[in-house]
């Protein structure tokens, strides 16, 4: 399965609050590199500023505009509006002095910090820029991506965005670079959205919410991920064993535990059942950080050299 999602270049990690979207990107893309791809690690943030728990899963000193190089084959970049206006500016004006000079004009920056949407035109606008560098030798720079997607609304916006602005501006450069953005993003060859939930009702009602919208805007719903599943130990015929025992002897700790596994199973079935696209599921580890990014990744991959044939090794 993650042999298909390894052949995109975008991997869009998306889903409600706190269910471990920034882990996940964080274990998809170390997965990636360690399997010897070069892929940049991309976070698209409500806020530009302040810390970026992205870069610390994965030890990124440097988190800004400039995509940094983390590791061999892995880079971090932290998309930014600003950086984006800059880039269409620069299609739209004749020159790239004109576009700094532009952007150094206070309303116009004004103008483009204010609407959401502008805002997260310039984040587009950067990420696919980045998507379409070529070397020398018609290689991309960045063959894939991983993007940590905002829980907000914000997500899926950046997906409804192009269809307004080509409403309004659906000539010129940058109603053309628009207009490829969003063939970019609705074409399952090169996208693939990642919905990840915990398996849980409540979240898998909001997936499911999360799952119709991008159907809606017709982009690519790849694989859902139900991370952190508790571990179940137990068979069917155990499982009811223990089922009537607890039942016998009142409440207990146990109780507690086999009703969520249970909850977890009924997710699960839930889901499968839902949606078109295959399942995941990610255990959940008694490490956080950078640990469970790489034990994570691990599951994901084995590292290059354990996945070369034994008689190609030194
Ligand atoms: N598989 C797992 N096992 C154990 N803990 C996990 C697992 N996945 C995530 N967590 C923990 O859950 C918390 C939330 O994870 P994370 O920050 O990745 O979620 P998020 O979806 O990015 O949140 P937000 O919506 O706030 O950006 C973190 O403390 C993280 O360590
Ligand atoms: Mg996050």
């Amino acid at each position: 399965m993650l042999e298909a999602l390894w052949e995109r270049r975008a991997l869009l990690v998306s889903g409600k609050g706190g269910v471990g979207k920034t882990t996940l990107a964080a274990a998809l893309a170390v997965a990636a590199a360690r399997s010897g791809r070069t892929v940049l690690l991309a976070e698209l943030a409500p806020e530009e500023e302040g810390p970026s728990p992205l870069a610390r899963r994965v030890g990124a000193r440097e988190a800004g505009p400039r995509v940094t190089r983390v590791r061999p084959g892995l880079h971090f970049v932290r998309l930014s509006a600003a950086e984006g206006h800059r880039r269409f500016l620069e299609r739209a004006l004749p020159a790239r002095w004109l576009a700094d000079a532009a952007l150094r004009t206070r309303a116009l920056r004004r103008f483009l910090e204010a609407g959401p949407a502008l805002r997260e035109m310039g984040l587009m606008y950067q990420m696919l820029a980045l998507l379409r560098l070529t070397r020398p030798d018609g290689r991309f720079v960045h063959p894939l991506a991983v993007v940590d997607l905002p829980a907000t609304g914000h997500a899926l916006a950046l997906a409804a965005l192009p269809q307004r602005v080509l409403s309004l501006m659906p000539g010129g450069p940058i109603g053309r670079d628009v207009r490829e953005g969003l063939d970019f993003l609705q074409d399952p060859a090169r996208t693939a959205v990642v919905l990840t939930s915990l398996p849980e009702p409540l979240p898998v009602s909001e997936a499911l919410t999360v799952a119709a919208e991008l159907r809606r805007l017709e982009l690519p719903l790849s694989v859902a991920v139900l991370n952190r599943m508790p571990e179940d130990p137990f068979t069917p015929e155990s499982r009811a064993a223990l089922r009537r025992l607890l039942a016998a002897h009142g409440p207990h700790q146990g109780s507690h535990a086999l009703a969520r596994i249970e909850r977890a199973r009924a997710a699960s079935a839930r889901l499968s059942r839902a949606l078109r696209a295959p399942l995941l599921t990610l255990p959940e580890l008694p490490v956080t950080g950078p640990a469970l990014v790489d034990a994570l990744a691990a599951g994901f991959a084995p590292r290059a050299e354990e996945a070369l044939p034994r008689e190609a090794l030194p």
